[in-house]
């Protein structure tokens, strides 16, 4: 096989065999294949697109490529799910125990967070003493008695994807659905997922502009994972404005306690429910999704996705009793609020925006070496529809800083007070097989 020849038969608009694919994912990490010619490919593949088989053997092929998580030995059917990511999404948090509350093996690999969209495991580290570093051993141990563990990204996973991605960034061939799509389903399913939930975001804080754009994303991810075997659906909400109320690592981990009680925000309690009916239904708990929320519910209001909470922080070396005590938290040394400069309805909260903001204060990295700081950040009163006086606090800073000037003029510019406002949906679609 000449690399030349695929390159050619995809600007053609051909469709590639399973072989061709992974002749080219396999000889493009080796080095074999240089990335001029990966380069090409990909653009061909931009403007001539795939089919939903040479999706799946691209998926398939990148998953190949590296080390894959066996989670056969934990029982029951291992459901993950992925956020394209967004600002102050403390969906995560809430999700993982509120699953494993109705006994649903929750085994979450999770990252660190990287420019203005926080990382889970850096919202955990603001509980004392917790550890993701934790043995492959431990973790299935975990999973298997008390439903539920986080550990940090562990192996090679899907070097094809590390180095396809690299270079997409750089040959301007990020934005396409099929080499979008491949590369997220990958990563899902060589960290051992029998089935995904994703929560697709749009708007100007997303990845995907429009809903229709995100709509197509969900739609071929879904595609690809029932295709390989991996049971998946998706929702696709919005991301105009920050999700939830608090933007920041332990005022997330806060606003995740509030949440498990049933004190939550409205959207971020919304989402957490429709993203875990999916979860509950996939793992074969309920028979329809409406039964599945329901039952979440329940779990809510007996106490016990709190109590699972507290058991899994307590499992990986962290003090649970923040749970009980917030104020254990780390907390910033200075609080600022934001008046309003004129009375109205606040029409937009530019969420990409904030969450620079945010991490101006310390909260996000810039690069992955950086040091963050996890007390710093903001909590919002408004949110697009609400009315506000002039003069009336509409967030709170939170900073180890005396000078937030730059801050406050950075929220200025992205806070809109109008005479009226249009409220953006949440949920814009849900999309099952
Ligand atoms: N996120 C990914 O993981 N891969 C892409 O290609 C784009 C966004
Ligand atoms: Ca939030």
């Amino acid at each position: 096989m000449r690399m030349v020849d695929i390159i050619s038969k995809k600007r053609d608009g051909e469709a590639l065999t399973k072989e061709e694919i992974k002749f080219v994912v396999d000889g493009y990490t080796k080095g074999d294949i240089p990335d001029y010619q990966m380069s090409s490919l990909a653009m061909a593949i931009f403007f001539q697109d795939m089919t939903d088989e040479e999706r799946a053997h691209l998926t398939m092929a990148m998953v190949e490529s590296g080390d894959q998580i066996s989670l056969s030995e934990i029982n029951g059917i291992k459901v993950d799910k992925h956020s394209t990511g967004g600002v102050g999404d403390t969906t995560t948090l809430v999700l993982a125990p509120l699953v494993a509350a109705l006994d649903i093996p929750v085994a979450k690999m999770s990252g660190r967070g990287l420019g203005h969209t926080g990382g889970t495991i850096d919202k955990l580290e603001s509980v004392k003493g917790f550890n993701v570093e934790i043995s492959e051993d431990e973790f299935i141990r975990l999973v298997n008695e008390d439903h539920i563990a986080v550990i940090g990204q562990t192996g090679n996973l899907t070097p094809a994807d590390k180095k396809i991605y690299a270079l997409r960034d750089v040959t301007g061939t990020v934005n396409s659905i099929p080499l979008i799509a491949s590369s997220i389903m990958s990563k899902k399913i060589a960290a051992g997922a029998d089935a995904i939930v994703l929560d697709v975001k749009t708007g100007n804080g997303a990845f995907m502009k429009t809903v229709e754009d995100a709509k197509q994303l969900a739609k071929a991810m879904v595609q690809i994972g029932n295709q390989v075997g991996r049971q998946t659906m998706a929702i696709i909400s919005d991301m105009n404005q920050p999700l939830g109320n608090a933007i920041g690592n332990a005022l997330e981990l806060r606003e995740a306690i509030d949440t498990l009680k049933g004190e939550g925000p409205d959207d971020l309690t919304e989402l957490v429910l429709t993203l875990g009916s999916q979860m509950v239904v996939l793992a074969e708990k309920a028979n329809s999704l409406d039964e599945a929320r329901e039952m979440l519910k329940g779990v809510i209001q007996n106490g016990k996705a709190l109590e699972k909470f507290k058991t899994f922080l307590a499992n990986q070396g962290g003090d649970a009793s923040v749970v009980d005590d917030p104020s254990q938290l780390p907390t910033a040394q200075y609080q600022f609020d934001l008046p309003a400069q004129t009375s109205g309805v606040v029409s937009e909260m530019v969420a990409n925006e904030i969450g620079i903001a945010s991490m101006m204060l310390g909260a996000g990295r810039q690069t992955k070496e950086d040091k963050i700081d996890l007390a710093v950040g903001l909590v919002l009163h408004k949110k697009v529809g609400d009315t506000v006086e002039k003069g009336e606090s509409l967030l709170t800073i939170y900073a180890n800083q005396e000078d937030v000037e730059q801050v406050k003029e950075k929220l200025y510019e992205n806070i809109t007070i109008s005479d009226k406002a249009d409220v953006p949906k949440l949920i814009h679609e849900v999309i099952t097989k």
